[in-house]
C-alpha cells in the first residue's frame, strides 16, 4: 500500500511542555487513521505541525514521500479546530469566497454540498445553521480542492447524538470514496466506529499504533482459586475458557475474547463454588487505552 504520510521522530516543546515527543508512525493510502489521545496529549498539535501551522521542534514528516511545501498542501484537507465563516453569508457564499481563498474552482460547490447533505439549505445564511449543519460546512470546505487525505480534529465535539451520528456517517462515505482520513478524537469508542487503524497519545507520547480491529482482541488472564477439585471441574466444563494452568495455591485462566470476569464468576456461583480469590492479571487493551483516556491531563 502507498504511502500517504510518514512521520520521523517528530517533536514539539512548548517551552518546558513537551506537546509531542519523537512521534514515528506511517499512514497508508485508504486508512480511516485515529489520533487518540485525553485532553492536552498532543492530537491539535500533531495536525497543527502537518498542515504547517505549527512550528516542528525536531524530527521530520513527509506527504506522499516529498518535504512539505505549498503545492503538496493542496493535496490536504483540514477541519481545524475554529472554522472561520461568515454568519451573514449562506452556505453556499461562504464556500464561495472559501474556493476562492484557496484557489480551488466554485464548479466544485453543488457536489461538496451535496457529499455533506445541505444543498437544499445552502441559501440560508450560515448563523441560521445547527452545530452539527455548521461542521458539514466546514467538511465540505476542506473537500473544495477534491483532496486526497483529510484531516479532521475531534469531528464531533459539541454535538448532540444525531449530529454524531450524521459525522461519524459521513466520515465513512467520504473514506468510501477513496480518500485517506486522519482524525483526532479522545473517544475510544468513536475511534472504534470510524477508523481502520489509530495511535495512541499519552503526554506526548504514542504509546501504541495498530489496526482498530486488534483492540477487542487477546483474553482476560485471571487468577481463581483456592485450587480444588471442585473449581477444577467446573473450570474445565466454563465455555469462555482458554486454557489454565495451577499456580502456588491459584489456577491461571486465560478467558476467550469478550469473555468478561464476571462471567466467569456469575458461572461459578451458579456452579455453587465461591472463588474466594479472583483477580484479573492481564488487561486488554481495550482497558488500558480506557484507563490511559481518563486520566487527568498535565497541564
Ligand atoms: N500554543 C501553545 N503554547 C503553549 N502550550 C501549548 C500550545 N498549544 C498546545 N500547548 C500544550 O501542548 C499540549 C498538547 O496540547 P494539544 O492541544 O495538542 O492537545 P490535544 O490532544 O489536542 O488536546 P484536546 O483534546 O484538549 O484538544 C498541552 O499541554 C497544551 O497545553
Ligand atoms: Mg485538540
Amino acid at each position: 500500500m502507498e504511502t500517504v504520510l510518514s512521520i520521523n521522530n517528530l517533536t514539539k516543546h512548548f517551552g518546558r511542555i513537551k506537546a509531542v515527543n519523537n512521534m514515528t508512525l506511517e499512514v497508508k493510502r485508504g486508512m480511516v487513521f485515529g489520533m487518540l489521545g485525553p485532553n492536552g496529549s498532543g492530537k491539535t498539535t500533531t495536525l497543527g505541525m502537518l498542515m504547517g501551522v505549527v512550528n516542528k521542534t525536531s524530527g521530520s514528516f513527509s506527504w506522499f514521500g516529498e518535504l512539505p511545501k505549498d503545492e503538496i498542501r493542496k493535496k490536504i484537507g483540514a477541519v481545524l479546530e475554529h472554522p472561520i465563516f461568515y454568519p451573514y453569508l449562506t452556505g453556499q457564499q461562504n464556500l464561495e469566497l472559501n474556493a476562492m481563498i484557496k484557489e480551488s474552482t466554485p464548479a466544485n460547490i453543488p457536489k461538496v454540498l451535496e457529499i455533506v447533505e445541505l444543498s437544499d439549505r445552502k441559501d440560508d445564511k450560515y448563523k441560521t445553521y445547527s452545530l452539527g449543519m455548521k461542521q458539514r460546512l466546514a467538511i465540505a470546505s476542506a473537500l473544495l480542492n477534491d483532496p486526497i487525505v483529510l484531516i479532521l480534529d475531534e469531528p464531533t465535539n459539541g454535538l448532540d447524538p444525531m449530529g454524531i451520528a450524521e459525522i461519524r456517517k459521513l466520515i465513512k462515505k467520504i473514506a468510501e470514496d477513496g480518500k485517506t482520513i486522519i482524525l483526532a478524537s479522545h473517544l475510544l469508542d468513536e475511534v472504534q466506529k470510524v477508523c481502520s487503524h489509530f495511535a495512541v497519545l499519552k503526554k506526548g507520547n504514542m504509546v501504541y499504533t495498530g489496526p482498530v480491529e486488534d483492540v477487542g482482541k487477546g483474553g482476560l488472564v485471571i487468577e481463581v482459586g483456592p485450587i480444588d477439585n471442585q473449581l477444577h471441574s467446573a473450570l474445565k466444563n466454563f465455555h469462555g475458557i482458554v486454557s489454565m494452568k495451577d499456580e502456588n495455591n491459584h489456577f491461571l485462566v486465560t478467558l476467550q475474547e469478550g469473555i468478561k470476569s464476571q462471567d466467569l464468576n456469575k458461572y461459578l456461583f451458579e456452579q455453587g463454588i465461591a472463588a474466594s480469590h479472583l483477580i484479573a492479571r492481564k488487561k486488554t487493551l481495550e482497558q488500558q487505552f480506557l484507563e490511559i483516556l481518563s486520566e487527568a491531563p498535565t497541564s
